[in-house]
């Protein structure tokens, strides 16, 4: 099974019809479509006009969904509600240049405010290409961050071939009381 059809099937029971979701790396629009399917809201972010514009074709029945053509560490500009569920798929928008490939620095920046904005008990799940051009670091520095955090991480997921991306599945706690 490939890293987006596990993704799919582990986000399936985790949302309802009252969650806010954030996409923040909407590109063709497939978890997009996922996330429109199973919550109440979706704000899909994405910093290629031209996936924004993929997007929105691919989404044009749903009336839940919210675009934002802007880079995703801006997302505490947008997003003000608390989030049950955060998707970032990294890399590059397909079939499109390279110029859109994620950066380590801004990945990290909008990773740390998206579990600021997380729900108790809520999710970020994030893919990692690390075959791609300065996919490794960036992979290096969002792992050691979240190691160093001690962030919960409930599952990883690899395909077993040598540069195959990894998702992490990370579960922010339920306060104690
Ligand atoms: C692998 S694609 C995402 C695929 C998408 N999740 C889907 O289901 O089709 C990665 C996307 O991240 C976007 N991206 C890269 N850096 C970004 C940033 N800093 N802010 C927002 N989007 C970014 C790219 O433009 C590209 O469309």
């Amino acid at each position: 099974m490939n890293n987006n059809t596990f993704v799919h099937k582990y986000i399936r029971p985790l949302v309802s019809k009252e969650d806010l979701c954030v996409d923040m790396t909407a590109g063709n629009g497939n978890d997009t479509l996922l996330l429109a399917q199973l919550a109440k809201k979706v704000i899909a972010f994405d910093i290629s006009a031209e996936a924004i514009r993929r997007s929105k074709e691919r989404l044009k029945d749903y009336d839940n969904v919210e675009f934002i053509n802007d880079n995703h560490i801006n997302v505490d500009k947008y997003v003000k509600e608390k989030v049950r569920l955060f998707i970032f798929n990294l890399g590059y928008l397909p079939h499109s240049d390279e110029d859109t490939v994620s950066k380590a620095e801004d990945t990290l920046l909008a990773f740390k405010k998206a579990y600021e904005l997380l729900n108790d008990g809520g999710y970020i799940i994030i893919t990692f290409y690390i075959g791609h051009k300065g996919g490794k670091d960036e992979y290096y520095l969002l792992d050691d961050y979240i190691k160093k955090n001690r962030l919960q991480i409930l599952e990883t997921y690899s395909q077993d071939k040598i540069n195959s991306p990894i998702t992490y599945i990370i579960r922010k706690p339920n306060q104690k009381r």
